[in-house]
């Protein structure tokens, strides 16, 4: 597919069909993840791919994740609390983009789920990340996509931009 119109066409996908995910289309879309663009090399990313019975301990509290075929919890290395912990967070949000992107590619759907369920405290335990360490960004719910959702209009770029002299 075109970048382009994989851009376009990407959509968030909840609904997932039975088909199981290949570990190596997953790897493929976690490792364009680590191309993203972070200041001072930081890579501030990291993932956790829960197996069945650690997916199975979350859906005890959250039932709905049951029906995600893959979940991947995403967290960021906490740093000075400041300026470079919020240039480490955008650059998560870019690794999870391209994660999206590349999974798209494939025909693999994505959510970023960023609730309570899936930041919350309860996570650092459940998946055995240091509090200390790092922070949770979201969970990332992947499989193939029962169906696809019409896209939902955007502004227009005049809308939300402004040429200056
Ligand atoms: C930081 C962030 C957090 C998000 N959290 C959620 C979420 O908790 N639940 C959800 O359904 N979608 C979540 N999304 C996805 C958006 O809802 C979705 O991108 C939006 O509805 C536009 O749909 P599209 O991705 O299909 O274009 C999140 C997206 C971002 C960037």
């Amino acid at each position: 597919m075109e970048l382009s119109q994989v851009i376009k066409e990407r959509r968030t996908i909840k609904d997932f069909n039975g088909q199981p995910v290949p570990d190596e289309l997953l790897d493929r879309a976690l490792e364009a993840g680590l191309w993203a663009q972070n200041h001072r090399l930081t890579q501030p990313w990291r993932f956790t791919i829960l197996g069945e019975t650690t997916k199975a301990r979350l859906a005890q509290d959250f039932p709905k994740i049951a029906s995600k075929p893959v979940v991947v919890a995403v967290s960021c290395l906490h740093s000075d609390g400041g300026e470079q912990e919020r240039e480490d967070y955008a650059a998560v949000a870019c690794a999870i983009q391209n994660i999206q992107l590349e999974a798209w590619n494939e025909g693999l759907g994505m959510q970023w789920s960023s609730g309570k369920m899936s930041t919350g405290s309860h996570l650092h335990e459940l998946l055995e990340v240091d509090a200390e360490r790092e922070f949770f960004v979201g969970l990332l719910f992947f499989g193939f996509p029962l169906e696809i959702p019409a896209a939902r209009a955007r502004k227009p770029l005049a809308e939300v931009s402004k040429r200056l002299p």
